[in-house]
């Protein structure tokens, strides 16, 4: 029943939520950038720290850092014109570390302005020898490369960055390269056992760090960061929840105006903190289409109404297309048929529905910074067109609406954190991410009725378990699947021929890997002892201890 994921079509209401992440790894990011910051919010602008991405695998970390430390900044590439990033009133830049060696012919370097403009700068790795390198010290490649944890020792003064810190500190290190001459006007600051110029710094608010304080290995990194932000570049605390929501309502009913913005709901956090955040926008101007397709879990479409129609008073055109959909895939069997068949019925329902509503002028869906970033890979814009197509469900062209997209520079934690603020229920903000084809891709062979309600049973039972053992928001997803395997049992005095569960419960951070989860003993006890009891026509419950790679979180 696995396959290959590379050969999945993902088939989503309007947004991409439910994949759970910005769909890629940290190190995806290295490359994906390309052309430009030159789209941007235009807001009368806070400042804006801007991380120069030389492509380490640590860059998404450090702009995370940044924000989590109330300062916007934006990923650039290390192409960036001073043109394209003017408009966001930079305080300060950023020099991510990279896999490259600055003398190495095409590597990446800073663009000149970084140098010219007067703002601070902190290179951190990579980004500290570019600059070296750039403004006329050495770096030459290292005896031994350090990787891993090591102490740093301050020299006398070693400045603002350093500023409530210990003199002595663990800092985490990957690097083969190092300086050996520093460029004029610039002393060296601190230094570890391998690296004997570890900080450097000048007069102008110019920093170099060799260690990495993005990581959590790095334990005071943090604080390091927030020096650079609060201490030398200036910065005030004002990227916060009650600030984006502000500044976006200002920014949705300017795009808008009097237009009509259609949002298509799934549920997931990303689709319901837009359509939370238009609606206090715009109010009635919004309707939200809800496609139920039939493949959803016990209860999920009533709450989903209960809180959007009667709580959120927001406009809901809910749809109840179940018998549309389980018709259509009537005997398939096929995971792959099945996903294009719920993907093509999606759209089909949703457009009927736009079009029945009249003239709309918008289209709301929950694009993420990770997407943004993502969707910027010059090298490869067959694929980018690919994922801005997925985005938006796969809609046709003909639906030309102007997309409405306030969380594009949102990480998936701080659209959490926006939908709090917002007063979404908590538990849909911190809802397990739920695929597209909904229960289909957990029913093992054709769909039926019967199925979906043995299934739905079943999938009730685990999750009203885990989380009265308080295992919800530790788990990334936890379900039950239909095997369609079938076994022997015996109960009370009577052979039974019955369907064989089995449990899915999953760690992981981003859905790129993920691990079987460690769940107690007594609590897979009990979901098994309930389902049996409880779910007509089931006799064995497995639990499946399969990570991944080589599985797949999803049976199919
Ligand atoms: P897999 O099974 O590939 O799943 O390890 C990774 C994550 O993606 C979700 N998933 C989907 N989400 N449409 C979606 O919206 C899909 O077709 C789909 N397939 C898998 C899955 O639930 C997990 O979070």
């Amino acid at each position: 029943m696995q396959e290959n994921n590379a050969s999945r079509t993902t088939q989503l209401p309007a947004n991409s939520e439910d994949l759970g992440v910005g769909a890629q790894g940290l190190d995806a990011v290295g490359s994906a950038l390309a052309d430009g910051a030159g789209e941007s919010r235009s807001t009368d602008r806070q400042q804006t720290v801007l991380v120069i991405d030389f492509g380490s695998q640590y860059s998404r970390l450090i702009a995370r850092r940044v924000r989590e430390s109330k300062v916007y900044c934006e990923l650039i590439p290390h192409t960036a014109s001073w043109e394209t990033v003017a408009h966001l009133n930079p305080a300060g830049v950023i020099m991510s570390g990279g896999p490259a060696s600055v003398y190495e012919d095409d590597a990446p370097l800073a663009p000149e302005w970084v140098y010219d403009c007067g703002l601070p700068v902190l290179g951190i790795c990579y980004g500290m020898q570019a600059m070296v390198h750039q403004l006329g010290g050495k770096v030459a490649s290292s005896p031994k490369r350090e990787y891993g944890h090591a102490m740093l020792q301050q020299n006398s003064d070693a400045g603002k960055l350093f500023v409530g810190l210990p003199t002595d500190m663990s800092v985490w290190m990957s690097h083969g390269d190092r300086v050996t001459e520093l460029p004029a006007g610039f002393s060296a600051l601190a230094f570890t056992d391998n690296s004997p110029v570890a900080v450097i710094g000048d007069d102008h608010g110019r920093l170099g760090i060799q260690f990495h304080p993005e990581v959590v290995h790095t334990p005071q990194g943090k604080e390091v960061i927030q020096n650079f932000l609060y201490i030398v570049c200036g910065c005030s605390q004002t990227w916060t929840p009650g600030n984006f929501v502000a500044e976006t309502v200002e920014a949705v009913r300017k795009q808008v105006g009097d237009g009509r913005v259609i949002c298509g709901l799934s549920g997931g956090v990303d689709s319901s903190v837009v359509a939370a955040l238009i609606h206090k926008a715009i109010g009635d101007q919004l309707t939200c289409i809800f496609v139920n397709n039939g493949l959803l879990r016990h209860q999920e479409a009533e709450q989903v109404r209960e809180t959007f129609e009667r709580n959120l008073k927001i406009k809901l055109d809910y749809v109840d297309a179940t018998e549309h959909f389980l018709g259509a895939l009537k005997g398939v069997e096929d995971p792959e048929q099945k996903r294009k068949i719920i993907g093509g019925e999606f759209i089909e329902v949703f457009e009927e529905e736009a079009s029945r509503l009249g003239q709309v002028d918008f289209l709301a869906q929950g694009t993420l910074y990770p997407d943004v970033i993502e969707s910027k890979d010059s090298e490869s814009k067959e694929s980018a067109k690919i994922k801005t197509h997925h985005n938006v469900g796969g809609l046709p062209e003909h639906m030309r609406m102007e997309l409405v997209e306030p969380l594009r520079y949102l990480f998936k934690d701080e659209v959490r954190e926006v939908g709090i603020e917002l007063g979404l229920p908590e538990e849909m903000v911190y809802r397990q991410p739920f695929p597209g084809p909904g229960l289909a891709i957990r029913i093992m062979g054709d769909i039926t009725s019967e199925k979906l309600d043995t299934l739905r049973r079943a999938d009730w039972i685990v999750m009203d378990e885990v989380r009265a053992n308080g295992l919800y928001r530790e788990l990334w997803q936890s379900f039950a699947v239909l095997t369609g395997s079938r076994s022997v049992g015996v109960t009370g005095d009577f052979r039974t021929y019955g369907h064989v569960i089995a449990i899915r419960a999953v760690a992981s951070d981003d859905a790129m890997t993920a691990d079987w989860a460690r769940i107690p003993h007594k609590v897979l006890a009990k979901i098994s002892n309930r389902i049996t009891n409880e779910v007509p026509g089931v006799n064995r419950i497995v639990y499946d201890i399969t990570s991944k790679p080589p599985g797949t979180i999803e049976w199919e």
